[in-house]
């Protein structure tokens, strides 16, 4: 292992600005690492596109990202890993790349037996992946998928407040308030950052996890086996980058803000 490669930065990537809620995440957890962090915001969102188109962008994203070189990639986009993780694990094969999945092992193993919401992407619900994780789980909690299209595009938009939002969330969820709910993933990065908007229409008591942490934990666990985690405490760095440069400035508060 030369030194070089164990100073080179972590990429983390995502259709658009959801994947700062996980980039967050990994400089709390590698706050000595180095991140470049790239956005689609042109071709977001990616969560209503077919899987082959999908996995096109994400496979484009990432190899204009190689040519300054990583030692790690995380797909911070739960749509994107649906769709790309295989085969871009086939393309970099000396490196982790560690994607998101919705968190629904934490919600059951905190919520045993009780009723999950998954919100996530149409695409994101309607794939394969998704389904295996579902049937993992089946026998250890009620897992009810809600796709919903439109939510990341107020992310977008940096609107994570109002009315719009308001109405748009109590629409969506009222039917399960109502049923009644134990805990609610956020299976989609850029839903995070309207967490506190969720919490208030689903009430009080129910949990709302993401997969967030599991995943910036997962890839310092990988890249400390492979020799390389820095080992420096602080000091790390983040480049942004977007297929759309004027996102680069919610990106940027986004990764500060305490939402
Ligand atoms: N942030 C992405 C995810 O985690 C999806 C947003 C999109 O539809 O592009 O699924």
């Amino acid at each position: 292992m030369t030194a070089d490669k164990k100073e080179l930065p972590i990429a983390v990537f995502d259709s658009g600005v959801g994947g700062i809620s996980v980039l967050r995440e990994l400089v709390r957890v590698m706050p000595g690492e180095d991140f470049y962090f790239r956005g689609d915001s042109v071709h977001a969102p990616y969560g209503t596109r077919p899987a082959e188109e999908i996995l096109q962008l994400t496979k484009e994203n990432i190899a204009r990202m190689a040519g300054s070189g990583f030692k790690g990639i995380v797909i911070a986009c739960n749509t994107a890993t649906s769709a790309a993780i295989t085969p871009l694990r086939q393309i970099y094969t000396d490196i982790p790349v560690v994607g998101i999945e919705p968190a629904i092992k934490p919600a059951v193993e905190r919520c045993p037996g009780g009723k999950i919401l998954v919100m996530a992407t149409p695409m994101t619900v309607g794939g394969e992946k998704f389904l295996r994780l579902v049937h993992r789980f089946e026998d250890e909690g009620i897992i009810i998928p809600l796709a919903c299209p439109g939510l990341m595009e107020f992310v977008e938009a940096g609107t994570l407040s109002g009315p719009k939002l308001e109405a748009y969330l109590e629409e969506l969820l009222c039917p399960y308030r109502e049923e009644g709910i134990d805990a609610v993933v956020l299976g989609c990065t850029h839903y995070p950052f309207v967490r506190r908007q969720v919490a208030s229409v689903m009430g009080e008591g129910v949990l709302i996890v993401d997969g967030s942490e599991g995943t910036a934990r997962e890839m310092r666990r990988r890249l400390l086996g492979a020799g390389l985690l820095r080992d420096r405490a602080q000091g790390g760095t983040v480049r942004f980058e977007d297929s759309l440069p004027e996102k680069e400035t919610l990106c940027r508060f986004l990764l500060e803000a305490q939402l």
